[in-house]
């Protein structure tokens, strides 16, 4: 049988962007008919919000655009250097805590940055809506889903 490309999605809090990514991503991969090509989750660095639903601003800013998922925060740990082949974090600071975490050359080379996906501005953060107005999360939605389109591209 064929083996699954798995990809987890990471930020801070696991409520606004890494969940986003994951729902932006399983939405392209369905639309193709590739889910059973994928494995797909989110997680966060931090503890602060595991068991809780995704942001309500997130949530409404994607329905507002066509998007309805569930979630459940989890909190990233090192299990998850095995249990996945890229684990994609949303900025530099998720990178240091999950490089952090990492024990080996080869669970750190399973690490990359969203926007390695992003045609503009390749190698930017991306920034965390959660201090700002709605505008904020208008702009990670459409940066998600242009960086997750061509993640999937190139995973294809
Ligand atoms: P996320 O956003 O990392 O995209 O889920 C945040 C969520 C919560 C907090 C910070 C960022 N917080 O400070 O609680």
């Amino acid at each position: 049988m064929e083996q699954k490309t798995r990809v987890l999605f990471v930020c801070l809090g696991n409520i606004c962007r890494s969940p986003l990514a994951r729902a932006l991503f399983e939405q392209q991969v369905n639309a193709l008919g590739l889910d059973h090509k994928f494995h797909i989750d989110s997680a966060g660095t931090s503890s602060n919000h595991v068991g809780e639903d995704a942001d309500a601003r997130t949530k409404s800013n994607a329905k507002q655009n066509g998007l309805t998922f569930s979630h459940r925060a989890r909190q990233f740990n090192k299990a998850d250097f095995d249990r996945f082949d890229r684990i994609i974090v949303m900025d530099q600071s998720n990178r240091r805590d999950v490089v952090a975490l990492a024990a080996d050359k080869a669970h750190e080379d399973k690490v990359y940055l969203m926007r390695d996906w992003d045609r503009n501005q390749p190698g930017e953060n991306v920034p965390d809506p959660w201090y700002g107005g709605s505008e904020g999360f208008e702009a990670v939605y459409q940066l998600l889903k242009h960086c997750t389109g061509n993640l999937l591209a190139d995973l294809q």
